[in-house]
């Protein structure tokens, strides 16, 4: 079946089963490859995407589901710049190892910045709470999503 959609601000037609997995789609069919396959069953988060602006887990998305819609990657946030400062905040913090799980927290950070600019660190658990990173132990995470939201009050000079 032919499937039409928006990724990252373009047009996209995709010949695949309704029922494909939009991560997989996204994968093999239109090679966006900072989207990660962990647990394959909506557990782990390194699948995120934005759907219509909102953090989803493209493995439990199927693609039938994304018809007309918009999808957001990495790709589309990093070309657009949007998501400059937490990509510092992350390299500062040191809040990288693998990176496999980093892709999936940057968009789940992403979205709760746009929404909340100011967050507690409570609230930056929750946002992040579907996301499970093996190497990192989640410390540095929150302080570079905090650091982030910090750049984009200006305020970073008090580093
Ligand atoms: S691969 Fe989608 S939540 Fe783990
Ligand atoms: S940095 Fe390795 S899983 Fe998070």
């Amino acid at each position: 079946m032919n499937i039409s959609f928006i990724l990252n601000g373009n047009k996209v037609k995709v010949e695949v089963s309704p029922e494909k997995p939009l991560l997989r789609v996204l994968r093999e069919d239109l090679d966006v490859m900072s989207v990660k396959e962990g647990c394959g069953r909506g557990e782990c988060g390194t699948c995120t995407v934005l759907l219509d602006e909102v953090p989803v887990t493209s493995c439990m998305v199927a693609a039938g589901q994304v018809r007309g819609r918009e999808i957001t990657t990495l790709e589309g946030l990093e070309s657009s710049g949007a998501i400059s400062d937490l990509q510092q905040a992350f390299k500062e913090a040191g809040a990288v190892q693998c990176g496999f799980c980093t892709p999936g927290f940057i968009i789940s950070a992403y979205a709760l910045l746009k929404e909340n600019p100011d967050p507690s660190r409570d609230e930056i658990r929750v946002a992040v709470s579907g996301n499970i990173c093996r190497c990192t132990g989640y410390t540095k995470i929150i302080d570079a999503i905090e650091l982030a939201a910090k750049y984009n009050k200006g305020l970073n000079n008090e580093i």
